[in-house]
């Protein structure tokens, strides 16, 4: 059997977890309206519903925390950090947030305005509901290949530049606040974006005068993707990697509690000196002082430590091993995922596991509750739940081109037995995909409702 690249750490700390009975699972799912995210955490046997801030942190991350300086204004924390983030990013400004979609709030407050267009690859849930509450219109300009799950491209996270071009002269620049690109691309599957076209995107952001930001939650993953399949990469250290990525940019906004890996944490990072004006007020009114964010001392320690472990190349030789160790593993038992494997995740193409079930009847949505209800794994849909929305000229639901269940990969949490385990209960559900039953949604917010909606099974 294939292995990977052992874990670089020992375990030191343990928390036990327990998988419930089928019953049980039976009676939670029904309690929770079948929302995985109205599951108790406790009900979960293996939970891969995020990556996002279920990270274990390091000694030197807990050893950090003792040191947090707990001033409310210029904390040395909040210096400590600022070394970091001028090492490995080198903006002239930025200011802490208590996690990412307080940046993309910030920054769309003050830039989104009604009938505003923000161009990216693909924006992530939080941050496309971000910019429509603001009135704003999100554009994904990602590549084709993206949408074909066998394509072995290697870097389907890319920006179609003609397609971005197009979008730009057909709104007007003057319509168009920022313009973003998502790294790794999260919605579109964990896919990394190459260097070359991280400078191409800026470059036509740069021509028509657009300000270019990077949402980097994964910047360290695609780093390493670039190190690893990018000719002229392979010799440079993932920082320089990292230095030359945020220099093509003018700002960049960071969910810390992934590549940084801690439980909170993010930034808003900007080289415009009127921009940070803006920013720090809006801070301040919604989130807490310049220098914490709304984040404790000790947050800023562990987020100043993590940044620099997760650009670790040890690391990330087991991190994106670890993946494609689960991704290779499905593959070979017949369940269709998005390849080549990306960072944090393996997607799996419910689209194509459960061809019965059609776009309305939620396919993802069908395949994440089985799991649940085969082997108490948690995984999330990231398809028509998630993004299916109504057209606002004609009101006809416009469908995601891929019904997926996204598998996320906590950092330095499973070991090569509990992803064993989920490819076990891959194959017994593959044994009775055709019993298995769309969904209807009961109740849904008006933003972001796959967080809250309550389903019923269609019999
Ligand atoms: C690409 C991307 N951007 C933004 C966010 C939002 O970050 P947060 O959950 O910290 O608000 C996420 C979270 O998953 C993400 O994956």
């Amino acid at each position: 059997m294939q292995q990977h690249p052992p874990e670089p750490f020992r375990i030191k700390m343990v928390e036990p977890i327990h998988l419930i009975s089928p019953d049980q699972r039976k009676k939670a799912m029904q309690e929770a309206g079948y929302n995985l995210f109205a599951l108790k955490a406790e009900d979960v046997y293996i939970d891969l519903l995020t990556d996002s801030g279920t990270g274990a942190m390091s000694q030197y991350q807990w050893a950090a925390i003792m040191q947090g300086d707990e001033s409310y204004a210029g904390a040395r924390s909040y210096f400590r950090l600022k070394q970091t983030m001028q090492d490995i990013f080198g903006f002239e400004y930025f200011v802490p947030t208590h996690q990412g979609r307080a940046a993309e709030n910030i920054l769309s407050a003050i830039l989104v305005r009604s009938g505003s267009i923000i161009p990216s690859n693909m924006h992530f849930d939080t941050t496309d509901a971000n910019i429509r509450a603001r009135g704003g219109d999100p554009q994904n300009c990602v590549i084709t290949d993206a949408f074909i799950t066998k394509s072995t491209n290697p870097f389907k996270g890319n920006m179609d530049i003609e397609k971005l071009e197009e979008l730009i002269r057909k709104t007007g620049p003057e319509n168009i606040p920022f313009g973003c690109i998502t790294i790794t691309n999260n919605a579109g599957g964990g896919q990394p974006v190459s260097m070359k076209n991280i400078r191409e995107t800026s470059h036509i952001y740069h021509k028509y005068n657009i300000p270019f930001f990077i949402d980097c939650c994964r910047y360290a993953e695609n780093c390493y993707f670039i190190k690893l399949r990018e000719p002229g990469y392979e010799h440079k250290t993932l920082l320089e990697i990292a230095n030359e990525i945020f220099q093509t940019a003018d700002g960049a906004f960071m969910s810390a509690k992934k590549d940084a890996i801690v439980n909170i944490g993010g930034f808003l990072a900007v080289r415009d000196g009127d921009l940070f004006q803006k920013i720090s007020n809006e801070l301040i009114l919604r989130e807490g002082f310049i220098t914490y964010g709304g984040l404790a001392g000790r947050d800023l320690e562990a987020m100043a430590v993590g940044l620099s472990e997760g650009l670790d190349e040890a690391y990330l030789t087991y991190r994106i091993g670890q993946t494609a160790y689960l991704g290779n593993r499905l593959i070979e038992n017949g369940i269709p995922i998005i390849e080549p494997t990306g960072g944090h995740a393996i997607y799996v193409d419910a689209g194509s596991f459960l061809p019965h079930i059609p776009h309305a009847e939620f396919p993802g949505q069908a395949l994440a509750a089985a799991l649940y209800l085969e082997g108490g794994i948690r995984g999330i849909e990231i398809g028509s739940v998630m993004f299916a929305h109504p057209d606002p000229q004609t009101g006809e639901m416009i469908y995601p081109r891929l019904e997926l269940v996204r598998l996320a990969l906590p950092r330095r949490v499973y070991t090569q037995s509990h992803l064993d385990y989920v490819v076990e209960a891959f194959k017994n559900i593959a044994q009775r995909c055709q019993d298995i039953r769309g969904y209807h949604i009961l109740y849904e917010p008006q933003f972001l409702r796959h967080f809250t909606a309550k389903f019923a099974p269609l019999l």
